[in-house]
């Protein structure tokens, strides 16, 4: 499982080989015995092993909009093939820019606040390189997207959780305990980390949330880290809320985006941090060190892709709306307790109805024996057990490939 190891000491040492040329060498860094591989991206490669249909991994198996594909073909045939600027192409920046003034009523300037980086992913540990020192704590609500725990062991930080409980019953809303929050935060915490609309949970943080966390960074003197890479998938009349437009905190936020989840194109690894000055100058060194740039076609199809239509947008929530109600009832009629997300495309649920003694033997079977990939809850945890009787199925498919499901999900037993 990806579990971080939250000791600071060296993690567990092999035996040293007895080949005399290696004797006593230990080749792998310390920090990289503290996680593991990615649950999600395994549980792909095992729905490829056994043919299941894939709702482990979020990443569509529907096309990209046309007008974002041609434009990355018209890049390409119009010779954009070197490196683009190291932080990213003007186009796109002025792009994103421009979006965030009329999404968030944020006035950017695209020269010197925002980094176009490999993905969302690599912003964010981008990020956390430039801005944490060793002992400096960083505050993640969970279950948690995978990435963030790994990302603070590289970045030298520590990883401090605050649960997310799940509602009682089936309209309710993931909640925190503010007590909890404000416990955690003290003169070691560097920064908070926030996801919403949230994976794994579908949690859209609401205006009076915000404002609590906002009040709690301003009196800790702390910086919010924002992954905001769903934040166009809403159900239900919700609102997304970026915290950089909070009175106080434009000056303490790095907001991060994307465009794989927005435009359905998760395989082209373009992303971007937005944050002040000087924060963006670090996180611009950081950024050109790892990658140099992201790919420089498709930084141009990201400037036409931010140019689209407010009716592109509607549609895209509203498609996803009729996913999550397309799988939802399958999966209740099957024995999953589900938590219904307010935005994202994920549902988590409670598989206590199946009697297994933990969310990976319930996986395991569910890939191999039933032929459905979902992610075990355990791995949105720092504690195996908090999400030992939870699964998380991605709804960003086909309707067929939701039917295949359901229909294979009638075979399972209950006990
Ligand atoms: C919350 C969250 N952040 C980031 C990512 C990865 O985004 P990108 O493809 O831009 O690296 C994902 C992908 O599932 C995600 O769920």
């Amino acid at each position: 499982m990806s579990k971080v190891q939250l000791a600071s000491g060296p993690g567990p040492r092999g035996n040293p080989s007895r080949h005399p040329s290696s004797r006593g060498k230990h080749f792998l860094s310390d920090k990289v015995e503290r996680f593991t591989e990615s649950v999600i991206r395994e549980m792909t490669r095992q729905a490829m092993l056994y043919g299941a249909v894939n709702l482990a991994q979020g990443f569509p198996d529907f096309s990209a909009p046309a007008e974002v594909k041609i434009a990355a073909q018209q890049a390409v045939a119009g010779d954009v093939n070197q490196y683009a600027i190291t932080w990213g192409a003007k186009n796109l920046r002025n792009a994103i820019a421009r979006q965030m003034g009329v999404w968030q009523g944020l006035t950017l300037d695209p020269e010197k606040e925002i980094t176009v980086c490999c993905g969302s992913t690599e912003a964010m540990i981008s990020t956390l390189l430039a801005v944490s020192n060793a002992g400096d704590e960083v505050i993640v609500f969970e279950p948690f997207y995978e990435n963030y725990g790994p990302d603070a062991v590289l970045s030298g930080a520590r990883p401090r959780f605050v649960k997310l409980r799940p509602p009682k019953d089936n309209g309710g809303e993931w909640t925190f305990d503010e007590k909890e929050l404000r416990r955690a935060f003290d003169k070691h915490t560097k920064a908070i980390i926030l996801n919403t609309p949230n994976n794994p949970t579908g949690k859209v943080f609401t205006r009076a949330e915000l404002e609590l966390i906002r009040d709690l960074c301003l009196e800790f003197d702390v910086l919010a880290i924002t992954d905001e890479i769903y934040e166009h998938i809403l159900y239900d009349g919700t609102e997304h809320i970026s915290m950089a437009a909070l009175d106080g905190m434009r000056e303490r936020t790095v907001t991060i985006n994307g465009m794989s989840k927005t435009y359905s194109v998760t395989g082209w690894r373009v992303g971007w941090a937005v944050a002040p000055e000087k924060i963006t100058n670090a996180i611009r060194k950081v950024h050109d060190f790892l990658t140099v740039g992201a790919p420089a076609p498709l930084q141009e199809a990201g400037a036409a892709a931010l140019g689209l239509s407010p009716e592109y947008y509607a549609k895209l929530a509203e498609g996803y709306r009729a996913r999550r109600d397309h799988l939802m009832p399958a999966l209740t009629a099957a024995g999953f307790k589900c938590f219904r997300p307010r935005g994202a495309y994920y549902v988590m649920t409670d598989i206590s109805a199946f009697g297994f003694k933990d969310d990976v033997s319930f996986a395991k079977h569910l890939v191999r024996d039933i032929g459905v990939a979902t992610v075990p809850g355990s791995s949105f945890y720092n504690d195996p057990r908090d999400g030992a009787q939870q699964v998380r199925f991605a709804f960003c498919k086909k309707p067929e490939t939701l039917d295949e499901a359901a229909r294979r999900l009638t075979r399972l037993r209950r006990h």
